[in-house]
């Protein structure tokens, strides 16, 4: 193949990938977008395999048939509410890829290179296998937080901000005694022990965040992975994998921000692992409040509430996720507006367990984009709700962030259903959500609560609207 043919396809592959990135942010395109960033890869992996490598192409045909395979099959087996972890572990296998890229380059001596240009190739590697083998632990305690194989919580030793320092001077100490020895043909134990302590740093980094934060972490390290990418584009010097790295990377970061600014949270803080966030203050994960203390409502009670509204306003949230109760949720919607009642949908940035979870759901289930508001768009209107319909939600619609100023939750902003008329929270029982905290909405006096799973609930309402 030759060079021309070569830079063509690679400018085409960035293309569509920033085609890719286009479609994915509107609900709209974004299957537009998943088919463009799909095309991209597939002509990116045939020109690399058949183009630039020159040796070996059974191993890599072998690699691209297997490595699609179990991708095809895990994604086809995931379930919506665990793609967050399953996103968490193909972050930390780009990590490993860079670790491995790293140690690869290291360790060939074929290259002639000598003076500034052996030193920034030696920094390239550095650099590559740093942020590699931080992606790489940090997803992985990512992923075994999410998957709650260990607690949630945030863990925050004491002096982690010092032992932070620590490991960061200790690496940059250890990159100039790395170049040092590289150029006498050493080095490798100097790259042992920075990836140890890279590893150290990413697990201190990722177990120092959680609660309500984790969702940042997710971008976070989506961010990370795309810099990983970029620093294996550096040593390979292949400028395709540059430009991806660079777009995942950057996407990623403004990802995290909107994040940090949907949470109320500083995007420093939260880079750092939890500096100047609250020590362990969350509370009791499960806390469970007294049923006794709320009021409840019926099925066909509340399909009576619902008819008789002008306004209806429903939250959807991580329980609505678990049930699968979206297609009813919409043949309700459907069944209310037919006889003149306005219903729309408030959707929290972190509702869910992923970004645009809830709109996923939604688009799945064909609700019409037009009646969908994020929350800046509906707070103001919930004085004129008749009725909110809360359903599998918790901390998104929680006014402890307003009003308790030591919650773990403090701060963070909340879809306001208390505001307007009557409140129907679906729930199955009075478990606190992600945070762990209670939820004072279950308490008031104009919240009603309709307790099982989300979908039998919404399934015996629609039979009572039927009627
Ligand atoms: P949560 O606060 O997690 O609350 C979900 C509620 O759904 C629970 O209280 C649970 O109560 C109920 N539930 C679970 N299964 C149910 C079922 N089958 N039927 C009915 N109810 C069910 O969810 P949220 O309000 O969507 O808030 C999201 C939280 O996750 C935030 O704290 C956010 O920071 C965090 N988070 C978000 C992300 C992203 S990117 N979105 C990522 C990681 C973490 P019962 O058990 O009593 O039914």
């Amino acid at each position: 193949m030759s060079s021309g043919v070569i830079t063509a396809s690679y400018i085409g592959a960035s293309a569509l990938f920033i085609l890719a990135l286009a479609g994915l942010s509107h609900q709209e395109t974004a299957r537009r977008g998943n088919f463009y960033g799909m095309l991209g890869m597939g002509i990116a992996l045939m020109v690399t395999i058949f183009g630039v490598v020159t040796d070996n192409h059974e191993f890599l045909i072998a690699g691209v048939v297997v490595g699609g395979y179990i991708g095809w099959v895990l994604a086809k087996r995931v379930e919506m509410t665990h793609m967050p972890e399953l996103v968490a572990m193909l972050h930390s296998m780009v990590g490993l890829a860079a670790v491995f890229v790293g140690y690869a380059n290291a360790l060939d001596h074929s290259a002639t290179m000598i003076g500034i240009e052996k030193t920034i190739h030696d920094v390239e590697t550095y650099i590559g296998i740093l942020i590699g083998a931080i992606t790489l632990s940090g997803s992985i305690a990512a992923y075994l937080k999410l998957s709650a194989k260990i607690s949630g919580r945030p863990l925050q030793l004491p002096g982690r901000h010092l032992f932070n320092l620590g490991l960061l001077i200790a690496a940059i100490w250890l990159a100039f005694l790395y170049v040092e020895q590289s150029a006498a043909g050493g080095g490798l134990t100097i790259l042992i022990l920075m990836t140890i302590i890279a590893l150290m740093f990413g697990v201190h980094m990722v177990i120092a965040i959680g609660g309500a934060d984790m969702p940042v972490v997710v971008s976070m390290l989506n961010s990370y992975s795309g810099w990983a990418a970029a620093a294996m584009g550096f040593m390979l010097g292949n400028d395709l994998l540059i430009v991806v790295g660079a777009l995942v990377g950057s996407s990623g970061a403004i990802l995290s921000y909107i994040m940090c600014k949907a949470m109320n949270r500083k995007f420093v803080n939260v880079i750092l692992g939890g500096l100047g966030s609250k020590s362990t203050s969350a509370g009791p994960a499960g806390a469970t409040g007294d049923v006794g203390d709320v009021s409840q409502i019926q099925p066909e009670e509340a399909a009576h509430l619902l008819e008789s509204a002008k306004e209806v306003m429903i939250i959807p949230g991580y329980g609505m996720a678990v049930a699968q109760a979206q297609h009813i949720v919409y043949e309700i919607t459907k069944k209310l507006r037919d006889k003149g009642v306005n219903v729309r949908f408030g959707i929290h940035p972190v509702a869910g367990r992923m970004p645009g979870h809830m709109n996923v759901l939604l688009a799945e289930a064909k609700v019409p984009y037009d009646i969908v508001y994020e929350m800046d768009e509906v707070n103001p209107d919930f004085p004129n709700v008749d009725v909110s319909v809360v359903i599998g939600a918790n901390d998104i619609v929680n006014p402890a962030a307003q009003d308790v100023a030591d919650s773990p939750i403090a701060g963070m902003p909340v879809l306001e259903p208390w505001k307007g008329k009557t409140t129907i929270v679906l729930k199955r029982g009075m478990s606190a959500g992600y945070a762990g905290v209670d939820n004072p909405l279950f308490y008031k006096e104009n919240t009603r609560m309709l307790f099982g799973d989300a979908k039998d609930s919404v399934d015996e309402v629609l039979k009572f609207l039927s009627k």
